[in-house]
């Protein structure tokens, strides 16, 4: 199957589409369950910094992104950052990714956001080219990762 599907649409994510995002965050290797995803939608869709996108296929999310703005502190403006993309096995390679990652760029625009950012496991080597074509560079060699529990 190639090109992209002709009732392709990008938007909002709603509470209804819950149990196709808990099948997409399988994909990516997250277990998770309609009501957390439903709840999460909601709370995304209240915060003006955040937005969580869906596109849809005759009515059915097949993919989704979520992006968040961060404001920096040392100096002016924000950094945006991109969570939870993933397209259906069977959907990809159809330029939904890029339309996906387009229209969070977009909304990180207009919230004051000067650069998007993405971590991406070492193992995932199809979104790292996916990424490096979409225009991202790779600062792993700039700036090293921690994380702290809490
Ligand atoms: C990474 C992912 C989101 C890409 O979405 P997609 O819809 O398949 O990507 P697109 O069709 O929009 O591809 C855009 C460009 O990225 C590149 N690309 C995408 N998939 C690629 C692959 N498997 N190998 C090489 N390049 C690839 C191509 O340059 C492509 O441009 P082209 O269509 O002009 O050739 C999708 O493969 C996916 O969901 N993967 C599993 C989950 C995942 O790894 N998510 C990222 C977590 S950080």
């Amino acid at each position: 199957v190639s090109g992209q599907p002709s009732d392709l649409r990008v938007r909002k994510l709603r509470p209804d589409d819950a149990a196709s995002v808990v099948r997409l965050l399988h994909q990516l290797g997250y277990a998770t369950d309609e009501v957390e995803v439903r709840h999460r939608i909601k709370s995304w869709a209240r915060d003006e910094r955040a937005t969580a996108l869906g596109a849809s296929v005759d009515g059915r999310v097949v993919a989704c992104a979520a992006v968040y703005v961060v404001p920096f502190f040392e100096r002016p403006g924000s950094r945006a950052r991109l969570v939870a993309l993933v397209v259906d096995a069977g959907y990809r390679q159809r330029g939904i990714g890029r339309m996906l990652v387009d229209r969070a760029r977009e909304f990180a625009s207009r919230r004051g956001a000067v650069e998007i950012e993405v971590t991406s496991r070492r193992t995932r080597a199809d979104a790292h080219r996916f990424y490096t074509d979409l225009g991202f560079a790779d600062v792993s060699g700039r700036s090293r990762r921690y994380i702290a529990e809490l």
